[in-house]
């Protein structure tokens, strides 16, 4: 879910989990780990499987990660320089 204005923005950084990333401002977290590689975002506390991005459009909450100590959806969260992107431990990660 690049938006068309992303490719053109800066490049800036995102760190998760204290790993440096580069990124595009304005284009989502979510879209920004994906493009590195990084499909699996947290594990499931039931099911303990790897779970990721799915619907793209918030509805799923598939995509939670922590940024500045709350919880967030990866694809309804911008980029900005800097961003600090946390993974959400196994326990407790439900909404
Ligand atoms: S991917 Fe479904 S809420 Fe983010």
């Amino acid at each position: 879910m690049r938006i068309d204005s992303a490719e053109s923005s800066p490049t800036v950084e995102l760190f998760l989990d204290g790993q440096r990333l580069p990124a595009r401002t304005g284009e989502s977290v979510a879209a920004a780990l994906f493009a590195c590689g990084r499909k699996a975002l947290r594990v499931s506390p039931r099911l303990h499987q790897a779970r990721g991005m799915f619907c793209l459009m918030g509805s799923c909450q598939e995509c939670l990660v922590m940024v500045n100590g709350r919880r967030v959806l990866a694809c309804q969260t911008r980029v900005v320089d800097g961003l600090r992107v946390e993974t959400v431990p196994e326990t407790g990660a439900d909404v």
